[in-house]
């Protein structure tokens, strides 16, 4: 993980458009640049206002957590940062090609960006290495051979040795997850989201896949989480984001945020969950 200051400030920056580039064409991004970028992002739902200028920048190799009340934002910010949801304005970047451009390169962008939720969605009929194998041998049409070996090394990584030729329904929660996070990773994203990816499971269970992403941070990879797992956010980030009603209302490295967040906002949700 690199240092949380190495980001740019994030509030106040112009979006997206890097100096010379021309429109419609993707800026040369490197890695001393932002991986992800938010410039004054809105998106509304109808009459409701759910993003109302959000601005953030990830760095390559952070992890960066957003925490924030129900209903203030978190999923639909992370939704578009992937595509899965379209912004009204503003200006997402993910290294360096613009999410919102209407010529955009949808599974480009997926294999950039690898996202787990908290329903984990698994093939019930597909065992763990066919689940994890499917998409580089379907998507990506990798030979399956070699799908299978990077399958079998994947669902190791995630501490799930033996466990290959179970079916979903045969396995707990926790490993449920662990497999859709294997499943993920078999696309080689170069930054992961995740949303709320324990909120559904067992006590017992939730260590053992925050383990598996305090470990593939530690392995450099990008993240990027919603969590209300605090103590596990305190651990793992780089830097914390508070959302509330649309907007970023503060962030900060965690060993200051907990202690010293300023706004009355942040205040009063920290003292409601710690
Ligand atoms: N597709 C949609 N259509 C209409 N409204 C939506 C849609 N997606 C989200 N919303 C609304 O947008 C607001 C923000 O939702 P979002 O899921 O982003 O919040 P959240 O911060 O992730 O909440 P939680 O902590 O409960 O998961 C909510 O009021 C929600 O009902
Ligand atoms: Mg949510």
């Amino acid at each position: 993980m690199s240092a949380g200051d190495a980001a740019p400030p994030v509030s106040g920056q112009a979006p997206g458009q890097a100096p010379g580039q021309a429109p419609g064409q993707a800026p040369e991004w490197t890695p001393d640049q932002p991986m992800v970028r938010l410039a004054e992002v809105r998106k509304s739902f109808g009459d409701l206002d759910v993003l109302k200028g959000v601005s953030m920048a990830v760095m390559k190799g952070e992890a960066v957590c957003i925490i924030g009340p129900s209903g203030s934002g978190k999923s639909t910010l992370i939704r578009c940062i992937n595509a899965l949801t379209e912004i009204d304005s503003g200006s997402i970047t993910v290294e360096g090609i613009e999410v919102s451009d209407p010529g955009l390169d949808k599974l480009a962008l997926r294999r950039k960006v690898g996202m787990v939720f908290q329903q984990y969605n698994l093939f019930p009929h597909k065992t763990a290495l066919e689940n994890v194998m499917m998409a580089p041998v379907h998507v990506l049409k990798q030979p399956k051979a070699e799908a299978e070996a990077r399958a079998r090394a994947l669902i190791g990584k995630v501490r799930l040795e033996g466990r290959e030729d179970y079916y979903p329904g045969e396995l707990s929660g926790g490993q449920q997850q662990r497999v859709a996070i294997a499943r993920s990773l078999a696309m080689s994203p170069d930054v992961m989201l995740f949303d709320e990816v324990t909120a559904a499971l067992d006590p017992e269970t939730v260590k053992e896949v925050l383990v598996t992403i305090q470990e593939l941070a530690e392995d450099g990879m990008t993240c990027i989480l919603v969590t209300h797992e605090m103590g596990f956010a305190r651990r793992l980030a780089d830097r914390i984001y508070f959302t509330d009603n649309g907007v970023i209302v503060e962030h900060g490295p965690p060993e200051t945020f907990f202690t010293e967040a300023k706004d009355p906002r942040t205040r009063a949700f920290l003292s409601q969950i710690l």
